[in-house]
């Protein structure tokens, strides 16, 4: 069987960690979208792996896959594969022939298309600069090079003679950038050409379809595992604020090559995070106060003196500070500080439709701990009217106006025998926030996350 796991809310939900617990019981491991834009953390005892592109069951003895709905920068991918094994790990990763491939001129242009839309307003993604945006651009614009071309050196040449000199005309001739070695097509093959040797002499590339349909048909289990959220799917998102795939359940289906009954007759388990945070532009109707830049119109003041160890929280500027200190909020991949906001229940029923989840696991439930009390964001409303789910533009999403609901917080506990007791054990304040989320999905809680580690997690649902 197959369970798919998606990022309910805009990324860094958490989706590692859960991968991980869930993961001991699948045999495949596979990402269906996205890049090396994804960080993911994963804490196994006293190790921890930050990793961006390998698939994080990979460092625990399963077959990672990376699909053709992903896009692969064979740098980042053998980075990560020799980092691991100066680690002692062996991991066993298999990419898709029909994945696409980033070039060094995707992050260039990545990188100067985002000055451009900086300079003409506020229309930058802020994205993570991997050069994800102009792969799928080039994919969709049947252009792109595949990695199954990389083991073709004549298919290799003659796609890299086609698009080269595009680039180059482009970066040199609309914006105006002196181009390096990036932009050649000689110094490209040759690098390219090595990464192709090396995938097949690893034995590395493979038709993902076929590959999961015999896996499946074998009684394996299989984990479709989404990179990134549903608020920033190219389609279901916060358009243009989004990355450039579908991180929904549909991807799991075009980002592989099972079909949706496959997948279909799987579980589909929405990963949520007990409060919003995300890097990039855009409206954020829950947020606290915003982190400058990035948040329109925000600037931040003065006082407080956030630096300082905030006991009870009590202005925007202290709640997200201490959010953002205790909940670890800053990039995996980038580094940045994230904005946050309180949790977004429009959102999360957008994401549970648009995914049809059968189960959600609630993350960073101990951030939250400490506060005399937490909001959840219930509905909006917009030109008079309630909404229950976000409204189709992001435009209109800015403009709603937030009907917040309250709950009392819960203290600290001492989580990891919280969560080797279960559920019952969690304080009633936490059970109350946790059921009210699940009661308006109505979809059950599988699992609740109360620190990083996979012994910090509460498991209530077994999916596999
Ligand atoms: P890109 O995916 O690098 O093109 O970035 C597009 C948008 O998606 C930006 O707002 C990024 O910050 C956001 N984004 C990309 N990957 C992640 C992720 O793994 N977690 C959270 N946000 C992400």
């Amino acid at each position: 069987m197959t369970v798919t796991i998606v990022g309910s809310q805009l990324g860094d939900e958490g989706k590692g960690g859960i991968v991980d617990v869930y993961g001991d019981a699948a045999d495949v491991v596979v990402r269906y979208q996205g890049g090396d834009n994804a960080g993911h953390t994963v804490v196994d005892g006293d190790e921890e792996y930050k990793l961006s592109l390998v698939p994080s069951g990979a460092i625990r003895g399963k077959i990672g896959v990376l699909g053709n709905g992903c896009v692969v920068n064979p740098e980042t991918l053998f980075d990560e594969l020799d980092a691991l094994r100066e680690r002692g790990i062996e991991p066993d990763v298999r990419v898709a022939a029909r994945a696409h491939v980033i070039f060094p001129y995707h992050r260039v242009l990545d990188g100067i298309e985002e000055d451009a839309k900086s300079e003409e307003g506020d229309l930058e993604a802020a994205t993570t600069g991997r050069g994800i945006g102009p792969t799928y651009e080039d994919k969709a614009g049947r252009r792109g090079v595949r990695v199954g071309d990389l083991l073709d050196p004549e298919t290799l040449r003659a796609r890299l003679e086609y698009v080269v000199p595009q680039k180059r005309a482009l970066a040199a001739d609309v914006f105006g950038i002196e181009t390096d070695e990036a932009f050649e097509v000689e110094p490209l093959f040759e690098q390219y050409r090595e990464y192709g040797r090396r995938l097949e002499a690893e034995g590395m590339v493979v038709n993902v379809g076929s590959f999961l349909d015999d896996a499946i048909d074998g009684g394996q289990n299989v984990m479709l595992e989404g990179a990134q959220g549903t608020s920033i799917d190219i389609d279901h998102g916060i358009y243009p604020y989004v990355t450039s795939s579908n991180p929904t359940a549909g991807g799991a289906c075009t980002g592989t090559g099972l079909g949706p009954t496959t997948v279909g007759q799987g579980e589909v388990i929405g990963i949520v995070k007990a409060y919003l945070s995300r890097v990039g532009t855009g409206p954020l109707p829950t947020e606290l106060a915003g982190v400058e830049g990035h948040t329109p119109g925000y600037e931040a003041s003065e006082s407080p003196d956030l630096s300082a160890d905030i006991d009870q929280p009590q202005s925007e500027e202290e709640l997200a500070h201490y959010i953002r200190e205790e909940g670890g909020e800053y990039g995996t991949v980038t580094g940045r500080a994230r904005r946050v906001g309180w949790l977004d229940m429009p959102m999360l029923r957008h994401a549970a439709r648009a995914s049809g989840f059968t189960g959600i696991v609630v993350n960073h439930v101990d951030t939250l701990a400490g506060l005399d009390e937490i909001r959840v964001g219930h509905s909006y409303t917009l030109d008079g009217d309630e909404l229950l789910s976000m409204p189709p533009t992001t435009e209109r999403w800015g403009e709603c106006a937030v009907n917040y609901r309250t709950f009392e917080g819960w203290d600290e506990q001492d989580w990891a025998a919280v969560a080797d007791e279960g559920y019952d054990a969690l304080p009633e304040t936490a059970r109350t926030y946790l059921e009210y989320v699940s009661d308006e999905l109505d979809v059950p809680i599988y699992a609740v996350g109360v620190g990083p580690g996979r012994e910090e997690t509460i498991v209530c649902e077994r999916p596999f």
